[in-house]
């Protein structure tokens, strides 16, 4: 296969591979500058940068200030930052999702992606069209409900869509009976669904709309397998996670390595969707009722303490730690196939050259 450049509007990628965002930290700096220099797409993200134990006044003037200095170290050039653009992810049952939206922009970053809610007035809040909007989608459904709600109010259409497969890292927007049935919602058929569900629009608005395919890509293979269907592009979480770049202490990344199929849950979040995690000692006190209940963050819109059971900040903070046994190990489905850590441009090489050797074709409309 011919490797496609990813353009995402006025940006141009040499590789149409992104690293996804992967909250508290994980995919802090220097990772997402790391893969923006490799050609790739980095992400930012936003989940978790300002945990403290404080009022909820102080969390957003916290989270905000830390979220300028991650985006000013990763453009710190000496620092093995980039001066290509990042994108930043935010959540939007984060009680500051608007404030990290306007900060990000004001401190130059020109892609948001903007999921776990539906993003009904991002076109409002980030008034530029320089600044390229990308909901994270799980359906053709959500996908032309989006785009027909920002045609009607804002006259915008998204500059790409994410869609996050169910065999995905992290919080899923699918349902424990779609989690149990994985043969009725697979990637590639919903792939195939949006890329169709788009297309009338893509003739309306004279352009493209990218279709970035996450959730379950391992190999070069798989990711050639979604170009074929129709995707701009791949995300990856899990095995970015696995390079010598990735923040994360070297405990997380073990987990990663020891993990079994047999170790792969799904939990139900605090945030109110399923997550997929890898079973552990802190799982075990949570079930044992042996967890204390707080919360430090007030973080989540939607996250009620009394009914959460713990904090899910907290807990994704202490695994990113090395603190396994307070803490949640979010993985992908296939996290128990990595078999050593690696540097992130030996992973970006690998899925490159296996997109090359792939058999397959681009589809025409590429
Ligand atoms: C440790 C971890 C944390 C994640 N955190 C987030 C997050 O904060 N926001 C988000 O949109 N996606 C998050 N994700 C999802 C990834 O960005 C990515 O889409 C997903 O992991 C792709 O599936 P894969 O892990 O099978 O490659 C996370 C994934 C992992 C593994």
């Amino acid at each position: 296969m011919i490797v496609p450049k990813l353009v995402i509007g006025n940006y141009e990628f040499r590789w149409p591979i992104v690293q996804g965002a992967m909250g508290v930290r994980v995919s802090a700096h220097p990772l997402p500058a790391t893969v923006t220099n490799l050609g790739g797409l980095g992400t930012i993200t936003s989940l978790g940068l300002g945990s403290i134990d404080a009022d909820q006044e102080t969390f957003a003037r916290v989270s905000r200030e830390a979220l300028v200095e991650e985006i000013r170290k990763s453009r710190d050039l000496s620092y093995g930052g980039t001066d290509k653009p990042l994108a930043l992810n935010v959540m939007g049952v984060l009680s500051n999702v608007n404030d990290l939206v306007t900060t990000a922009v004001a401190n130059g970053i020109k892609i948001i992606v903007y999921g776990a809610g539906i993003p009904s007035k991002l076109p409002k809040i980030v008034d530029d069209d320089s600044v390229m909007l990308i909901p994270m989608i799980n359906s053709a459904r959500l996908a032309t409900g989006i785009i027909d709600l920002w045609w009607k109010f804002y006259k915008r259409a998204p500059d790409a869509l994410l869609l996050e497969g169910p065999l995905a890292g992290g919080h899923l927007g699918y349902t424990g009976y779609q989690l149990a049935h994985l043969d009725e919602c697979f990637l590639e058929k919903i792939l195939q669904e949006v890329v169709e569900a788009v297309r009338p629009y893509e003739q309306m608005l004279g352009r493209r709309i990218p279709i970035i395919a996450a959730g379950g890509i391992y190999t070069g293979a798989d990711a050639a397998r979604m170009l074929h269907l129709g995707a701009a592009g791949v995300q990856l979480g899990t095995r970015w996670v696995v390079t010598d770049e990735c923040p994360a202490a070297r405990e997380f990344k073990q987990a990663y390595l020891d993990a079994r199929q047999e170790d792969i849950q799904i939990i139900h979040s605090p945030v109110g969707m399923p997550g997929r995690v890898i079973h552990n000692s802190f799982l075990e006190k949570l079930a044992a009722g042996e967890v204390r209940k707080r919360c430090p963050y007030k973080c989540i819109s939607v996250c009620d303490i009394r009914h959460a059971g713990f904090c899910i900040a907290e807990a994704l903070f202490n695994a990113k730690e090395g603190k396994l046994d307070d803490g949640l190990i979010f993985a992908g489905a296939n996290v128990h196939r990595v078999d050593r850590i690696m540097p992130a441009k030996e992973l970006m090489t690998e899925l490159v050259e296996g997109i090359k050797a792939s058999p397959l074709e681009l589809p025409c409309s590429v």
